[in-house]
């Protein structure tokens, strides 16, 4: 690891690797719940939102890939064990145990805006002090707003399909 990557990045670097190994726990439970819920789900515009659910899941995947590359960067050790995800995570996994439609994209929503703070709160933290750091947590930030924002879209969609029905048997 180069030691100029931690002289330059100008900031308490353990700190930032805890952070960092917090959201890499992050992503990897964001990853199961899409990709487990997607299977799981049932309900209207299932066929439509299963592919879209474990699309957000590989870019997840891709998240955590860009995480662990930035922690090994910065001379820290990405979490070896999975044990430790739920420990490290501040994002709740929502086990999804009910399979409807709704209530897995609820969960995922959730999940989205509890890492769009994550990212939004490493940006500010590295802002002017490490470059690196802050470019990667705005491209993942920018991915994590989309992804609230397709959810937001999905639930609308779904209501207003409800409203229509219910229109149809009044
Ligand atoms: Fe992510
Ligand atoms: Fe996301």
């Amino acid at each position: 690891m180069g030691k100029k990557a931690v002289e330059i990045s100008n900031l308490d670097v353990s700190l930032m690797i805890q952070y960092l190994n917090e959201a890499l726990a992050e992503e990897w439970l964001a990853y199961y719940q899409y990709w487990v819920g997607a299977r799981l789900m049932e309900g209207p515009m299932r066929s439509e939102i299963e592919p879209e659910l474990l699309l957000h899941a590989t870019q997840e995947l891709g998240h955590a890939e860009l995480v662990v590359n930035r922690i090994i960067q910065l001379g820290g050790t990405p979490l070896l064990n999975p044990e430790q995800w739920k420990l490290f995570a501040k994002c709740d996994y929502e086990e999804p145990n009910d399979p409807y439609v709704e209530v897995i994209l609820q969960q995922n929503l959730n999940g989205e805006r509890c890492a769009i703070q994550r990212y939004q709160g490493l940006a500010a933290l590295a802002e002017s002090k490490d470059y690196a750091t802050h470019q990667m947590a705005i491209t993942i930030l920018n991915d994590e707003l989309e992804h609230e924002h397709d959810i937001e879209d999905w639930i609308t969609d779904l209501e207003r399909m409800k409203d229509d029905m219910r229109k149809m048997r009044l």
